[in-house]
This record gives structure tokens, C-alpha cells and sequence, in this order.
């Protein structure tokens, strides 16, 4: 009896390092998602006092709404992605499920409990081998340029930086259009661009403003998320945002002029609009 269950066990090991399916790796992986901070949804994680998780879920962000928005608009089929601030690597990932060609996903332990998840995407990939590169870099220092080069492409298609860029160099607005300058270098198609403030002018379908719970992520967006529903479309929003970002910082350091289109996609569960920066017109 003995023997025979110790050499069913010897089969099954040895088929699933035939077909290289990680037997001990996955718990390093739970036990990596439970360290780090938990901004994606990981079901696990660390949550410093005083942040607000989804309504539902573990983590910060719902992640799928952004997602959404970039693909009802691009086709990531073979493009380069590069994801900036990628933090546990879900943008990434999900780039590479549909198909992506260079990925890669930039983050950084140094500034704190947030970059930490970068350790989490890293084990990701070594366990899942999608061909994912990760980099635990600051994007404050790094050459992108070169980045590219490691990647083996002069430029990446598309590039997301999603509520990052308010982390880079606060209050230096030279630095900021420089980082930003090297960010529109290194695309060649669209960068997807989501800052840090909450819109609160959303207009119902009847034309009038929608009440929306609280001014900040800390104070009760995610109580009420009803204002999604009774949003009217894009379109009644998007000559107002654009209007707004126009007239703001967003003009220079964003380089607003420089794209040939620029396009809200939707607006984030955190009420943050999402843009899509085009360097070349888009006919949808
Ligand atoms: C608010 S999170 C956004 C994560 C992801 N882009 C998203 O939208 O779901 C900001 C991320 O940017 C990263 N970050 C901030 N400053 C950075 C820097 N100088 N270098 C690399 N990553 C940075 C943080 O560690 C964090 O993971």
C-alpha cells in the first residue's frame, strides 16, 4: 500500500515537472500577495489604516473598468505595452493575455509600503513565464530610452500610466515635463493617462448634476457608486474635461498640443477621467 501511494506520488511530481506546473512555488506567490500592499484586488495583502478598499474585493482598485476602457479603444494584439508604476503587474498581465508582444512593467521598492508589489509581480512572471519583464527601477532616474532598447524595440506602441503621475517629482514641474517628455519619446501609438483628481461635475441623463458622495478617495467614494449608472455618456462629459485639463497644468507638462487626438474613455471608479493620448488619429 505504502509503496504503491509513494510511487503514485513520485508520478505526479514528476508529470507536473514534465509540464512545468510549480508545485511549492504557488505558496511563495500567496505569501508574497500577503506582504505586499494590495492595490490590485490581490484577495490578500496590506492595507494601511485610513486607505478605503473596494465595496467589494480586498484591495484599492477595481482594476477591470480601466482595463475596459483601453481595450474597447486599442487592439493590444502583438503591440509593446510598457506599464509605468505597474505596481503587482495586473495591467501587464492582462496585456499580455490578449495577446501583447514586449511587456513590460516598471515599479519601484524604494518609495515605500506601495512599490513593494512590484516583488509580487517579479514572482508572478517566474512562476507563470509569460514572458512578462518586470523592473524594480525609479522611474524618476530611469532612461526609458534605454529601457526600450533592453526590450529590444526603439519605441513601445502603447503606454500606461495610470495613476502614477502625481508621483513623480511633486511639485517640480520641470522634472514632471521631462519624465513626461521621456514617456511621449518612447510611445509610438497612445498613452493611456489617468492622474489623481476626482471629477466631480457628472452630468445625469437629464442634464442635470448628479450628487456624488465625497470629495477624495478617503472620504467615501466608494460608498455610492449609483453616479455610474445614472451618468449620461462620455460625450456630454468630454468637452468639459478636456475643457478643464486645458486650462490647467495639463496643457504643458502633458504636452496636450503634441497629440493628435486626445480622447476621455470613460471615468474610473474613483471618478478619475481616463484619457486616451493619441499620437495619430483614431477612427473609432
Ligand atoms: C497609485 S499606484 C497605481 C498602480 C497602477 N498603475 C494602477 O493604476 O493600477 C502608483 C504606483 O506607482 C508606483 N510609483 C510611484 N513612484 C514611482 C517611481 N518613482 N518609480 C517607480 N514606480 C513608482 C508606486 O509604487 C505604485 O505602485
Amino acid at each position: 500500500m505504502y509503496y504503491r501511494l509513494r510511487n503514485s506520488v513520485g508520478r505526479v511530481v514528476r508529470y507536473c515537472k514534465q509540464l512545468r506546473i510549480p508545485l511549492i512555488r504557488s505558496r511563495d506567490l500567496a505569501a508574497t500577495a500577503r506582504r505586499v500592499y494590495n492595490y490590485h484586488n490581490l484577495g490578500v495583502g496590506v492595507f494601511p489604516d485610513g486607505e478605503e478598499k473596494t465595496p467589494h474585493g480586498s484591495g484599492e482598485r477595481y482594476n477591470f473598468d480601466r482595463m475596459y476602457f483601453m481595450v474597447s479603444t486599442y487592439d493590444f494584439t502583438g503591440k509593446h505595452v510598457l506599464d509605468l508604476g505597474c505596481n503587482s503587474g495586473w495591467f501587464s498581465l492582462q496585456a499580455k493575455l490578449l495577446g501583447s508582444a514586449k511587456t513590460v512593467g516598471i515599479d519601484y521598492e524604494g518609495i515605500g509600503v506601495m512599490g513593494g508589489a512590484i516583488e509580487y509581480a517579479l514572482q508572478l512572471e517566474r512562476r507563470l513565464k509569460l514572458g512578462l519583464a518586470f523592473l524594480n527601477a525609479n522611474l524618476e532616474t530611469l532612461d526609458l530610452q534605454n529601457v526600450a532598447r533592453n526590450a529590444g524595440v526603439q519605441q513601445f506602441d502603447t503606454t500606461l500610466l495610470l495613476s502614477v503621475f502625481h508621483h513623480i517629482a511633486p511639485g517640480d514641474e520641470e522634472r514632471r515635463r521631462r519624465f513626461f517628455q521621456g514617456v511621449f519619446d518612447v510611445t509610438r501609438d497612445v498613452i493611456f493617462y489617468e492622474d489623481h483628481e476626482f471629477w466631480n461635475q457628472i452630468i445625469g441623463d437629464d442634464g442635470t448634476a448628479v450628487a456624488v458622495k465625497g470629495t477624495g478617495h478617503r472620504f467615501g467614494w466608494n460608498e455610492d457608486m449609483t453616479w455610474q449608472r445614472r451618468m449620461a455618456s462620455l460625450e456630454r462629459h468630454e468637452h468639459l474635461v478636456l475643457e478643464q485639463y486645458l486650462n490647467s497644468w495639463r496643457k504643458e507638462t502633458l504636452m496636450l498640443h503634441r497629440f493628435a487626438q486626445v480622447r476621455l474613455l470613460g471615468f474610473s471608479e474613483k471618478r478619475r477621467p481616463v484619457l486616451g493620448l493619441f499620437k495619430s488619429a483614431v477612427t473609432q
